[in-house]
C-alpha cells in the first residue's frame, strides 16, 4: 500500500510536469494567451505552477505509457477516465491546469478550467487514496505562513480568487475547492489562524454559501467575517477590475459572521425559520462558555430579552447548561 501511495504522488508529479511544460509550448499559446487577457501575472502562473492540457484524447496517457506507467494506474490516479467500453482517455482536455497541493507542497490532484467553448467550466480530479474532496484547500500550503503571521485566512470560492489575492498582496488567501465548506476544512485553517474571512461571491449563491459556511466556523470556537463581493462579481474580477483599494474598501465594510448571520435571517427568512436557526446553532455549540458568549448576543441580534429569548426557543442558559449535559 506505500509503495502504492508513492506511485500515485509520483504520478502526479509526472503529469505536472508534463502539463506545465504544455503551457510553454506551442499548443499552450492559446492557454498562455487567456492568462494575459486574464490580468495573470508570469509571477503568480509560476507561484501556483500553472499549466496545460492540449485538447488531445491521448496526449497524457501517452506520456504515462512512456514514464513505464500502464493506463490502469493513470485512471487509479485520478488523471485518465474510462468510458462504459473500458477505453482510456484524457480526463483534461482543452483545460488550464491548477495544481491542487498538499500541505507538503506535493501535488495530489488538479483542477482544469475550460478556456474555450464547453461544459463543464471546471473539472476537478476525481477521488483518490492521496485526494479526498473536503479535506484539502487550494493554495493553503501557500498561505500558511502569512496566515500564522496575519492570525487570519482569507477563503475564496474559486481558483482564479486565489490566485489575484496572492497576486494583489494578499498572501493569506486559500480556496474551498467547488464544494461546501467541510469541518475538516475550517480545522485545518484553525491549525494556522484565529479568524476566517469569507471572501464570496455576491450573488445568492455566494449569499447562501456564506451563511452555512460562517454558521459552522462559528460553531468550531473560530471567529470569521464575511467579505461580500458587489453583485456579480467575485474578487478576482474586483480586483482585475478596481485593485487592492477596491477590495479594501469591501473589507471595511464586511460584518462579523454572526452579524452576517443575524441580518441575512432577517432579511430572507420567516421569523420561525429565524427562531429555529438560532435555537439549532445554540444546541450545536459544542461548549457551555462559547454558548454563554453567544446566547445575549443572538438575542439582542432578535431584538429579544435573554429571558425572553430563552423562554420562547426552551434554550437554557449557561448555569444549567454545562458541559456535563452533553
Ligand atoms: N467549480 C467547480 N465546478 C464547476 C463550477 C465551479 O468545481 N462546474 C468550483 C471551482 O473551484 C470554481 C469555484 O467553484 O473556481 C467557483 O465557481 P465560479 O464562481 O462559477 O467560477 P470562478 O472561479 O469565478 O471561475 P472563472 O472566474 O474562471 O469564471
Ligand atoms: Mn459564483
Ligand atoms: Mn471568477
Ligand atoms: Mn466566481
Ligand atoms: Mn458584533
Amino acid at each position: 500500500r506505500k509503495a502504492r501511495i508513492a506511485m500515485l504522488f509520483d504520478m502526479h508529479d509526472e503529469a505536472n510536469a508534463w502539463f506545465q511544460r504544455n503551457l510553454t509550448m506551442e499548443a499552450g499559446a492559446v492557454a498562455r494567451e487567456y492568462l494575459t487577457k486574464r490580468g495573470m501575472t508570469p509571477d503568480v502562473i509560476r507561484k501556483f505552477g500553472l499549466g496545460y492540457s492540449p485538447d488531445d484524447w491521448r496526449g497524457l496517457e501517452s506520456h504515462l505509457k512512456g514514464k513505464g506507467r500502464t493506463p490502469e494506474l493513470g485512471v487509479e490516479a485520478g488523471l485518465l477516465s474510462q468510458n462504459e467500453k473500458g477505453n482510456i482517455y484524457d480526463r483534461f482536455r482543452g483545460r488550464l491546469i491548477f495544481p491542487i497541493q498538499n500541505l507538503s507542497g506535493r501535488v495530489i490532484a488538479f483542477g482544469g478550467r475550460i478556456i474555450t467553448d464547453g461544459e463543464p467550466k471546471y473539472l476537478n480530479s476525481s477521488d483518490t487514496p492521496i485526494y479526498k474532496k473536503g479535506d484539502h484547500l487550494y493554495g493553503l500550503n501557500l498561505a500558511r505562513s502569512t496566515m500564522t503571521r496575519s492570525k487570519r485566512a482569507l477563503l475564496t470560492e474559486g481558483y482564479m480568487d486565489v490566485i489575484s489575492l496572492h497576486q494583489f498582496g494578499y498572501t493569506d488567501a486559500c480556496g474551498v475547492l467547488g464544494t461546501a465548506l467541510t469541518p475538516e476544512q475550517v480545522k485545518r485553517l484553525a491549525g494556522f489562524c484565529s479568524r476566517v474571512d469569507l471572501v464570496f461571491d455576491g450573488d445568492g449563491a455566494g449569499r447562501k454559501a456564506a451563511l452555512k459556511s460562517s454558521r459552522m466556523i462559528l460553531l468550531q470556537g473560530v471567529a470569521c467575517r464575511v467579505v461580500l463581493m458587489p453583485q456579480g462579481e467575485d474578487v478576482d474580477s474586483l480586483l482585475q477590475t478596481k485593485g487592492a483599494e477596491g477590495f479594501e474598501a469591501c473589507m471595511e465594510q464586511a460584518p462579523d459572521g454572526l452579524d452576517f448571520c443575524m441580518t441575512t435571517l432577517r432579511n430572507e427568512f420567516a421569523p420561525r425559520e429565524i427562531m429555529a436557526w438560532a435555537k439549532g446553532f445554540l444546541t450545536d455549540l459544542p461548549d457551555a462558555s462559547l454558548r454563554a458568549f453567544y446566547l445575549p448576543r443572538i438575542a439582542g441580534g432578535l431584538g429579544l430579552s435573554e429571558a425572553d429569548f430563552r423562554r420562547d426557543t426552551g434554550v437554557s442558559g449557561p448555569p444549567r447548561n454545562t458541559p456535563g449535559r452533553r
